[in-house]
């Protein structure tokens, strides 16, 4: 047994919990000031005031004295593509010099580019980079995340991708799922005959995905020029067959009625979302789909931020996630995220941290595991340095407050 105690306060605690949170309940991040953690095996076991703490300290193998700081659940992010070849910051000087993502894309940029990059490394190098890249988050409190194929865009890629992944689920002891995005876009070579990729994709990636367990998540990037609703509900369709669920990739730029549609499919999450119209708020309102906002990547491209306030106002269940990708956004930092959502998207530090935490861990299905401080969930936690309260987090973006991270009750070495 491990005892943290000396905390300024935890934060997070959630017992009876079994949907995301949204209208009011999301406005409540439950904290005990002065609070205590016991942690057994790496999994929480009780939690209270420390003056009411019933043990002993003999009885504990290890006192954890976070000096003041906040005791909070790690992060759960949701969204991203953290498996890629190289970065690709020269498109961001061309952004710089007046081009969009849009014309970056069409001139063989963006998607391409990736793919392109990732076709000729090994499954070896794209590992351990992506290694690199997850010790690197779980140092900055991410502790559960999705991860997304995509840059692959052929068979043996896509394949690739995805072997990467699992084998990333082999090396860290946190939750990570891993998502089919085929469909990310079109290779160049199937630009006059884009049914014939999307048979690719159902025909041939997705019976080996299936065979081989590859996947837990079905993705596409339903935009213009990209993959059309129609497009996207044949592989949402052929992911279901294979027993994969939809996260989708949509609203990113224009609004193509593609969110009513997937809701209807049963899509676990439908995220980006920074263009909405009415239609699309009815649909998400009330149903089981979750919002899954990425404000770094619109702080990144310079376009809109998803209209959070009033998706929490229509009872949408809403959830922050990163986006970590090396085109729209190229950080996985968590800290910064929720910084964004309360300057730019106006939620309060509280909405912010439970959409950060708690819903993105049901954006992933793991908040049986992991996203709050409940008994009997996963020890995943930071320990911030002492700060005035869980306000000065994101009011001092930019910053690091993080004094240490836990994963399964162990401290996370720098
Ligand atoms: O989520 N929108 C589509 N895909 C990624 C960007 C991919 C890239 O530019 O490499 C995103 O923003
Ligand atoms: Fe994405």
């Amino acid at each position: 047994m491990k005892l943290f105690k000396n905390t300024a306060g935890i934060y997070g605690i959630l017992e009876n919990n079994n949907s995301p949170l949204r209208g009011k309940e999301i406005n409540e991040f439950k904290a005990i000031a002065n609070g205590y953690v016991v942690t057994d095996q790496g999994k929480i076991t009780e939690y209270g005031k420390l003056e009411e703490l019933k043990r002993a300290e003999s009885e504990f193998e290890e006192i954890i004295d976070c000096q003041g700081g906040l005791l909070l659940p790690a992060y759960c992010d949701s969204h991203t593509h953290l498996v890629f070849a190289t970065s690709r910051e020269e498109e961001f000087v061309d952004r710089i010099n007046g081009l969009t993502y849009e014309e970056i894309a069409l001139r063989g940029g963006g998607i391409l580019n990736s793919a392109e990059k990732l076709a000729n490394l090994s499954e070896d190098q794209l590992f351990e980079d992506a290694k690199q890249r997850l010790n690197k988050l779980i140092k900055l409190g991410t502790g559960a995340i999705e991860i997304k194929s995509g840059y692959g865009l052929s068979v043996e890629a896509e394949i690739k991708m995805l072997r990467v992944i699992k084998r990333l689920k082999e090396s860290f002891n946190i939750p990570i799922k891993a998502t089919f995005l085929g469909a990310h876009a079109f290779p160049k070579t199937y630009k006059t005959n884009k049914q014939a990729y999307i048979d690719l994709i159902i025909n041939e990636m997705l019976p080996i995905i299936a065979q081989e367990g590859l996947a837990d998540y079905i993705d596409a990037f339903c935009e213009e020029n990209y993959f059309t609703v129609e497009q996207t509900l044949q592989i949402i369709e052929a992911g279901k067959k294979a027993g994969l669920k939809a996260k989708i990739h949509v609203n990113q730029f224009n609004a193509l009625g593609g969110v009513s549609a997937f809701v209807k499919e049963g899509a676990v999450s439908l995220d980006h979302l920074e263009e909405m119209n009415t239609e699309d708020y009815d649909a998400l309102e009330d149903s089981n789909t979750i919002a899954t906002a990425l404000p770094s990547c619109s702080f990144f491209l310079s376009i809109p931020y998803t209209p959070l306030k009033e998706m929490l106002s229509r009872n949408i269940a809403i959830a922050l996630a990163t986006d970590f990708n090396p085109g729209s956004t190229p950080s996985g930092n968590m800290n910064f995220v929720v910084s964004l959502a309360c300057i730019k998207q106006k939620l309060t530090p509280a909405q912010a941290y439970n959409a950060a935490t708690i819903n993105g861990a049901y954006a992933m299905e793991v908040a049986d595991q992991v996203g709050s401080i409940t008994k009997g969930k996963r020890a995943n936690f930071i320990v911030t340095n002492p700060v005035k309260g869980l306000n000065y987090l994101p009011y001092s973006f930019g910053e690091n407050n993080i004094h240490a991270v836990y994963v399964n009750g162990e401290i996370v070495k720098t």
